[in-house]
């Protein structure tokens, strides 16, 4: 089976096909000659990741999926939320989003946060969505050097390493990402 992974996020590309069973393959984008910069507007993450997945069926006719994932910090009232990737400004500039969410937990005790993502699948013109979810909290510093975007500073529960410390597997065991494709799979497999 082959379906189209509507993002340009090759970091997300190589977590979610290492969670993949023989038998699957991911087409990327410049595949089917789609843009890497999908329209995402939505204030809410299933709003983007539908309107990622809805931007590629109607522009190409094909069966496909998009994710959108925000870090969701209960001290701040949830943010930076869905505006994640844009949390320090529209250069989308990952350790100034980071250097901005130590600088804003500072004066705060409570560090708990949570990754959250949602899956848009469309098959044959019918929408499908999975979420997965993990909690943790936020490290007084970044470490670790894999990884991407706020991984550095990620700490899911029950662990001592951040995302940045861990293998791609060893994360998507665990993480938001890993945990909406496993329901993606039982989808495929029912
Ligand atoms: P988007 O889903 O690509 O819009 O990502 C939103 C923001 O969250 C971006 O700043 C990403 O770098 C960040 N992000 C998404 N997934 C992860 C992850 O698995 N770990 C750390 N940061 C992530």
């Amino acid at each position: 089976m082959e379906i189209v992974f509507a993002t340009g996020n090759a970091h997300k590309i190589s977590e979610v096909s290492e969670l993949l069973p023989e038998g699957i393959r991911l087409i990327g984008l410049p595949e089917i000659g789609c843009p890497t910069d999908l329209p995402e507007t939505s204030d809410t993450i299933p709003g983007n990741a539908l309107q990622k997945a809805r931007y590629v069926y109607e522009h190409f006719g094909v069966n496909c999926f998009a994710e959108d994932t925000g870090l969701e910090v209960y001290a701040l009232h949830g943010e930076p939320g869905v505006y994640s990737a844009r949390y320090a400004g529209d250069d989308k500039d990952p350790a100034a989003n980071t250097r901005k969410l130590l600088d804003k937990l500072a004066a705060h005790s409570d560090r708990s946060a949570r990754f959250r993502t949602v899956i848009a699948l469309i098959l044959e013109g019918r929408e499908y969505l999975f979420e997965g979810i993990v909690e943790g909290r936020i490290a007084e510093t970044p470490a670790g050097d894999g990884g991407f975007g706020y991984d550095p500073v990620f700490v899911p529960e029950g662990e001592t390493r951040s995302f940045a410390q861990m293998s791609n597997k060893e994360k998507g065991r665990i993480s938001h990402r890993g945990r909406a494709v496993v329901k993606l799979l039982d989808f495929f497999q029912s």
